[in-house]
């Protein structure tokens, strides 16, 4: 089947009030154009479409939260009339189609009302991670330019209350661009002061909402803004559209995941990342499924038996998490014992992705669930996956360190620096010949130069995934690293071009580098060196904590930033390049060769010195 035919049926499977007369719009590369005369509602495919087809009554939502001890369900109709209410406040407040709506909020089941109460409006929600600090939040509100901010008191970590309100506050002060409003939930573990005139209270404006309906809007229009990490301080805005996305998500459903209506399905990541956004959300309601909201941890919430007591409880049928949570179980439970003492029946399979799978990671997860673990790859751009073993079509064989072969849409390639492609086997860079298939993002958000720039510039024809990896003689495809300085901490997408700029930007410090190390449970971490100004009379540690406070305060305690030393000079190429390579080679343990083009090979010396009072290499 080609691909316009596969998509063109795929579409036959969604509600359209005016369907699609052409499959896709070619005329304008790469900005392709899926559905492009469709006219359609993410909402009114999430909810309503449900409740008419007699789903009312079915779960569409449990929130479990060990964090609060809190458990609470919605049937499909009772969340739609929550985000009609919703959307009807948004709306009191000017929020029409087009506008910008930025969510900042917990993992609790209002964040998903809000979301589809703007898609209800065919307002354009931006949700924001809340594990980022206000300087983060204040580049993305300036950048979305939102009417209206949806926030919370709190979030809730095993640890701590993180209170919200003030780091929402300061972003607002930080920022150019001023919210008309902003609605706060309160939640009953922490309190907040209010600006009068601006904030409203989520409870009360949802006391006298009127209710509002669906608003039709055109395939191609934006759904969600979501920023990640690129390679500078400045996050890409990935845009995703509307028709395309909702295709393709319910197209996943069944044929990716093997989940059918009424199944439950747990996405266990965070709103808001792109798994939240795709598979907490869009996906399982598209496919008239049950999901699970968990506000709480693989361990520690209360214990590594965490995961499977959900399972148990709601009868889950699939699951999906990072790699590293499954390292996090394994690391407090190597046994299984805790997984023993549940029934894990219902279990069919185990999605996994967000960073590389280690295979031991697999095998384990294998061993101990005896049901397929699937690893599959894909990124924020993409919104679904690009490689999957796709469970609704066929079971291949598992390969422990491929997330199998291309999906149905994509046509993955693995070429050289000049753009050939490699022998099988070989590594390269992984390009996605285009058009890329509907759901995947259609720009940058006020950005679409850095779009074809950052994606479409050096392989004319093909997406640049900034993955590097190879295809072997079977078509299975094996993603090793980044070929940017993104790197994946605990399954979190993170720039360490960002963090440079954020320690450069210290008064201590006159020069530094940040890597990505190898870390057995969040797959990496950052690691910064610092060369300080001349005359700074502070002890080296002084300044140390100091940098890690200002990271922790300027990106956020996401960054996982601990590691960090005070170095001399940096190793650098003659022409003044910093050698990021040849350092994390060193602290890997890796076989490293010396640089030709090294300025001083004899600082290489010094920083081994320093990684070493880190502790790396490990072990
Ligand atoms: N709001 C505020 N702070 C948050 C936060 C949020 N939503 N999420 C994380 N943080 C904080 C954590 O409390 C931690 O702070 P600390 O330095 O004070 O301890 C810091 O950010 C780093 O968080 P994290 O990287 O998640 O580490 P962790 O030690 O708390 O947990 C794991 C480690 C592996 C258990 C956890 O990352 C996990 O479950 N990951 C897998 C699932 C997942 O979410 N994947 C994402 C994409 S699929
Ligand atoms: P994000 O945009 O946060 O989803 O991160 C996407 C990046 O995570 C990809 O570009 C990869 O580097 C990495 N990634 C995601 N899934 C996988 C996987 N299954 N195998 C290897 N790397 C992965």
């Amino acid at each position: 089947m080609t691909n316009t035919e596969l998509w063109r049926q795929a579409a036959q499977d969604i509600h359209w009030y005016q369907a699609p007369t052409k499959v896709l719009d070619s005329s304008n590369p790469p900005f392709y154009r899926w559905f492009p005369d469709g006219v359609t509602n993410t909402c009114y495919n999430a909810l309503d479409i449900h409740v008419e087809q007699g789903r009312g009554e079915q779960t569409a939502v449990i929130y479990d939260s060990p964090v609060t001890d809190t458990k609470r369900q919605y049937t499909y109709a009772q969340l739609l009339s929550e985000v009609a209410r919703f959307a009807g406040v948004l709306a009191a407040q000017g929020v029409t189609k087009g506008d910008r709506v930025l969510v900042y909020m917990p993992m609790v089941p209002e964040t998903l009302i809000a979301m589809l109460a703007c898609a209800r409006l065919g307002a354009i929600h931006s949700v924001v991670f809340g594990g980022f600090a206000s300087n983060e939040l204040a580049v993305r509100i300036d950048d979305a330019t939102p009417r209206v901010i949806v926030s919370a008191t709190c979030g809730v970590e095993p640890s701590r209350v993180v209170a919200y309100k003030p780091l929402l506050d300061k972003a607002i002060e930080l920022a150019q661009h001023k919210p008309g409003s902003c609605i706060i939930l309160h939640r009953p573990l922490q309190d907040a002061s209010m600006v009068r005139g601006r904030d409203l209270d989520w409870a009360q404006a949802m006391a006298s909402a009127e209710p509002a309906d669906c608003v039709p809007v055109n395939a191609n229009d934006p759904l969600y803004i979501l920023y990640t990490s690129g390679t500078t301080g400045q996050p890409k805005g990935v845009v995703r559209d509307t028709g395309g996305h909702i295709v393709a998500l319910k197209w996943s459903m069944k044929n990716i995941y093997n989940v059918e209506p009424g199944d439950v399905y747990w996405a266990a990541s965070d709103v808001g990342w792109v798994v939240g956004h795709s598979y907490i959300v869009y996906g399982p309601l598209f496919g008239g499924n049950t999901t699970v909201i968990y506000e709480g941890k693989p361990v520690g919430t209360p214990d590594p038996g965490a995961f499977w007591r959900v399972i148990e409880e709601y009868k889950v049928k699939v699951m999906f998490t990072a790699p590293t949570a499954f390292r996090a179980i394994k690391k407090e439970d190597p046994q299984g014992e805790y997984l023993v003492k549940y029934d894990l029946s219902g279990l069919q399979a185990l999605f996994l992705a967000g960073e590389r799978c280690d295979p031991h990671t697999l095998e384990w997860a294998q061993e101990k669930l005896q049901i397929p673990v699937i690893d599959h790859w894909w990124q924020t751009e993409t919104g679904w996956p690009i490689c999957s073993n796709c469970l609704g079509i066929e079971l291949l064989p598992i390969v422990p360190g491929s997330p199998a072969r291309a999906v149905p849409g994509y046509d993955v390639r693995a070429l050289d620096g000049e753009g050939n492609p490699v022998t099988a086997g070989d590594i390269g860079v992984l390009v996605i010949k285009n058009p890329l298939p509907p759901g995947n993002f259609t720009t940058l958000w006020n950005a679409e130069d850095r779009f074809i720039e950052a994606y479409f510039s050096k392989y004319p024809g093909y997406y640049e995934t900034g993955d590097a990896g190879y295809i072997d003689e079977n078509g299975y495809v094996f993603v090793m690293a980044r070929t940017d300085d993104v790197i994946n901490v605990a399954g979190h997408r993170l720039s360490t071009g960002a963090m440079e700029e954020v320690l450069s930007d210290h008064d201590d410090v006159a020069e530094c580098a940040v890597i990505g190390v190898a870390d057995a449970m969040k797959g990496q971490l950052p690691l910064g060196l610092l060369v300080l100004n001349t005359g700074v009379t502070k002890a080296p540690g002084e300044v140390v904590a100091d940098a890690i406070q200002h990271m922790r305060d300027r990106i956020g305690p996401v960054a996982a930033f601990k590691l960090c030393a005070v170095v001399e000079r940096l190793p650098k190429t003659r022409s003044g390049k910093i050698l990021r390579g040849t350092m994390r080679s060193i602290a890997d343990g890796e076989a490293w060769k010396m640089p030709a083009t090294i300025d001083d090979e004899a600082i290489l010396d010094e920083i081994t010195a320093a990684l070493r009072e880190l502790g790396y290499p490990m072990g």
